[in-house]
C-alpha cells in the first residue's frame, strides 16, 4: 500500500480540519488542499493528460510559446520563486529563457518533499540554474525566497496552473495582496488563470468519462480512512461536478448515495450523512481576462502583459509590483 509519510503535527491539523469541515451545519466540506497526498497527486497528473481537461496543456503551451517575450519583460538579475511548483516540468521554458551568463536561483515552494525531489530530477541538470527547494507553505516559502534575494536583484514569482482558482474570489484577492507585501516595487508575478468557457465543457473537464476526476475526489475519503482510521465506504459515495453560476466556479462534491453514519476515530467524531447530502471538496473559479487586470490593480500590482490560449481559454498575466 502506498502511504504518504506525514508528521504528527500535520496529522493533528488534518484531524482538526476534517472535524471542523464535516461538522458544519449546512454544507459539509473538506479542504481541497488535502486532495494532494501521493495518490491524489498522481491522479492529478493523469487528469492533466485527459482530453477533456485542457487547463494544464494550455498553461504549458503559453509558457512554451511566450517564454522569451515574458523573460524579456523581467529585469535582471532575477531569482524565481514558484508557489506550488509540482514537478517543475512546465517551468523549464521560463528558466531557460531567463538564464544568461549569470546564475539564476530557482526556489520551488512545496509542502511535499516528494514534489521537491521531482523538481530536482526534472530540472537539476540545467546549466546556470541553482535550485533551492523550500519545503514550506506558499507565503512562508516566499518570505524565505525574498530574504535570499541578491543585492539589487529582482524576484519573479510564478503562480501557475490556475491554483488561484481554488480560492474563492475574496480569498484570491487577499492572497495576491499578501504576495505583494513580500515583494519590492518592480518585482513580478506571473499568474495563470483558467478563463470562463461553456458550462458543458467545464463539466466534462471536472467529470471525465474515464472517472479519473471521480477517483481523485473519492481519494480524499480514502485518505481520511488511511490517516484517521475512518470508516468511509467509498462505494456509497458518488463524485459530482456542478457549475455555480454566482461564484462562476465548478464545484466538486461527494454525494452520499444513501443515509449513513461514519466513524472518524482520530478526529473524534461520528457523522450522520443523509441520502443525497454532499461533502463539498473543491471549487475552481473561472475568470474573465480583464478581471485579472482588476485584481492586479486592487492588490498593488499592474498588469504589464497578458497571453491567452485560444484552444483552451486560459490566461498567463505578467503582474508588476507597484
Ligand atoms: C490544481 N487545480 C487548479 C485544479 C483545478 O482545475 O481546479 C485541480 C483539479 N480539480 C479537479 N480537476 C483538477
Amino acid at each position: 500500500m502506498i502511504t504518504h509519510a506525514i508528521t504528527a503535527g500535520q496529522l493533528t491539523e488534518f484531524a482538526a480540519d476534517v472535524r471542523a469541515g464535516l461538522t458544519k451545519p449546512v454544507q459539509k466540506e473538506l479542504p481541497s488542499k488535502y486532495l494532494y497526498d501521493r495518490i491524489g497527486s498522481t491522479l492529478f497528473e493523469v487528469i492533466s493528460e485527459l482530453p477533456e481537461y485542457g487547463l494544464t496543456r494550455a498553461d504549458e503551451r503559453l509558457l512554451r510559446r511566450h517564454a522569451r517575450e515574458i523573460a524579456a519583460r523581467v529585469p535582471r538579475p532575477v531569482s524565481v520563486a514558484e508557489l506550488g511548483s509540482g514537478s517543475g516540468k512546465k517551468t523549464r521554458w521560463i528558466l531557460e529563457a531567463l538564464s544568461g551568463p549569470q546564475r539564476t536561483f530557482y526556489y520551488p515552494i512545496e509542502i511535499s518533499p516528494a514534489a521537491l525531489a521531482e523538481v530536482e530530477r526534472e530540472l537539476g541538470r540545467m546549466d546556470s540554474i541553482s535550485i533551492v527547494g523550500l519545503e514550506r507553505e506558499y507565503l512562508d516559502g516566499l518570505l524565505e525566497a525574498a530574504a535570499r534575494r541578491q543585492p539589487g536583484g529582482h524576484l519573479m514569482v510564478l503562480f501557475l496552473g490556475s491554483t488561484i482558482g481554488n480560492f474563492d474570489r475574496p480569498q484570491g484577492l487577499e492572497f495576491l495582496r499578501q504576495v505583494r507585501q513580500l515583494l519590492l516595487p518592480g518585482d513580478s508575478l506571473l499568474l495563470g488563470t483558467d478563463l470562463e468557457k461553456p458550462v458543458p465543457q467545464l463539466l466534462d473537464a471536472y467529470d471525465d468519462p474515464l472517472g479519473v476526476t471521480a477517483a481523485f475526489n473519492l481519494n480524499l475519503l480514502a485518505r481520511v480512512n488511511r490517516e484517521l482510521d475512518a470508516g468511509f465506504n467509498l462505494r456509497r459515495f458518488a463524485h459530482s461536478a456542478r457549475f455555480n453560476p454566482e461564484a462562476r466556479s465548478v464545484e466538486m462534491h461527494l454525494r452520499s448515495i444513501e443515509r449513513q453514519s461514519v466513524d472518524i476515530p482520530r478526529a473524534e467524531i461520528q457523522i450522520e450523512i443523509a441520502k443525497d447530502e454532499t461533502i463539498w471538496t473543491e471549487s475552481s473559479h473561472k475568470y474573465a481576462p480583464d478581471e485579472v487586470d482588476a485584481m492586479a490593480g486592487q492588490s498593488g500590482f499592474c498588469c504589464d502583459a497578458q497571453w491567452i490560449d485560444r484552444e483552451w481559454p486560459f490566461a498567463e498575466s505578467l503582474l508588476i509590483a507597484e
